[in-house]
């Protein structure tokens, strides 16, 4: 493989994680257990690898990346890409300079692997040989697997079973990569077993598999790695913006206005959080969500469970309550009914603003980049360009000059049944 040369990697690839907890507007309440009941925090500390925890409650602006860590980056592909999307911009015709970061060039196919590598490298530096996940449509269980190879650990990964049989694609992924895909609900736990009895059809939920995934760990002192909300993994996905703001500054160029798409928060916080706490310019910050899930027009800014279940401890977010159950929408990676604790403070304090899309208006914008850049976005990705239109046609209308840049947060390769099961519904019948 050829490598970047070294003096870009030195000024690109950054050596710390931004975290931006000691730079919003106001203090950001804390994880709290549930009243009356066994103390989720404690379990947090028995199934989460330390340093992770240590990370989830600090202060430091800036976090060093551990060299192993920064090693693996390199060899996956970062820096990733920053494209300016010519093409987009010609077919929009506005007064717009448009470019995205594309992390749909790292092997697993998304952003999730820049968490999963650390989250791994800690359990492994913990002397612990093995990790536990759920994954639903299947991006997050992919990072998972390709870290775990890595650094030599067993993977344990719990598919929700619908997925499982849905999409044997992303499955064979993982498994190449070496993890062990159990549908769920399974008979390795006893939640699983309990689920199966009352039900053996039960086609699964990711609270199933969460909770699974965490009894799993606990019971057999295995570490149980998370791909969104948490404080921590944000930070690990600040690589994303770090990146993206240096690239930016090499090429000459100023942003007015990024946008994300949303689901837990990750993939917005790792590309836009930089930009929000160390950028003194005035910028627009837009969260691109699914209207099927729309936490940001529905939701309430309360306590609630990040999970289904309810085992994990309670979180101030934005949320449509933990027994919101959404519609299946082919973006899988956005069918979640909270946001990260950080991101609804933001969004409650009006620092960012949100918009959300269907499935039909999303898949028209997919396509257009598509047939533009060339790149099938993921789904998820696809609500940013969404986004990314609907600012294009508004600068038309109110003139002045503007730079927009987007993270592509993944590829849409292994989503194309989906995409072709959709063109087939909204061409009708
Ligand atoms: C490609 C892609 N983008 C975005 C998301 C949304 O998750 P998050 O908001 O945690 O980044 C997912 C989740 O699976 C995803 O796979």
């Amino acid at each position: 493989m050829v490598n970047v040369p070294k003096k870009y990697l030195d000024e690109v690839l950054p050596n710390c994680w931004y975290n931006i907890v000691p730079d919003l507007p106001r203090p950001l309440p804390p994880p709290m257990d549930p009243p009356e009941a066994s103390s989720r925090i404690e379990l947090l500390k028995r199934i989460l690898p330390r340093e992770l925890l240590k990370q989830e409650f600090t202060v430091e602006r800036f976090v060093k990346i551990p060299d192993e860590v920064r090693e693996k980056y390199e060899v996956l592909g970062r820096p990733t890409p920053l494209y300016r999307a010519r093409a987009l911009e010609n077919l929009l015709d506005a007064p717009i300079k448009i470019f995205f970061k594309f992390e749909g060039a790292l092997p697993s196919g998304s952003h999730k692997v820049n968490t999963a590598v650390a989250q791994a490298f800690y359990a492994h530096a913990e002397g612990v040989g093995h990790v536990t996940t759920e994954t639903g449509a299947g991006q997050w269980g992919a990072a998972v697997a390709l870290a775990s190879a890595l650094y030599n650990l067993r993977a344990t990964i719990f598919m929700v079973r619908a997925s499982y049989d849905q999409k044997p694609g992303r499955r064979a992924l993982m498994e190449f990569y070496g993890a062990e895909v159990v549908p769920s609900p399974s008979r390795l736990t006893r939640t699983g077993v309990e689920v199966l009895t009352k039900n053996p059809e039960h086609p699964g939920s990711l609270g199933v598999a969460i909770s699974e995934a965490i009894e799993y760990a606990l019971d057999n002192d295995f570490r149980y790695v998370m791909g969104s909300v948490l404080n921590a993994v944000l930070m690990h996905q600040s690589v994303i913006g770090l990146e993206a703001m240096r690239q930016l500054e090499v090429m000459g160029e100023e942003p007015d206005v990024l946008v994300a798409c949303v689901g837990g928060g990750s993939n917005f916080g790792g590309f836009a959080y930089p930009f929000i706490g160390l950028k003194k310019r005035k910028m627009e910050f837009v969260a691109a969500g699914a209207a099927e899930v729309p936490k940001f027009s529905r939701g309430e800014y309360k306590y609630d469970f990040p999970d289904a279940e309810g085992v994990l401890p309670m979180l101030k977010m934005i949320t449509l309550g933990r027994d919101f159950v959404p519609p299946p929408i082919y973006s899988g990676g956005l069918r979640y009914h909270g946001l990260a604790p950080s991101l609804s403070l933001l969004v409650a304090s009006g620092v960012v603003k949100w918009v959300e899309y269907g499935e039909r208006e999303v898949l028209e914008a997919a396509r257009i980049f598509a047939k533009t850049q060339g790149i099938i976005p993921a789904p998820e990705s696809a609500h940013a360009i969404r986004a990314i239109i609907d600012l294009a046609r508004r600068a038309k209308d109110n003139g002045g000059r503007k730079v927009i840049i987007f993270n592509l947060s993944g590829h849409g390769l292994l989503d194309i049944e989906n995409y072709r099961e959709m063109m087939t519904k909204y061409r009708g019948p």
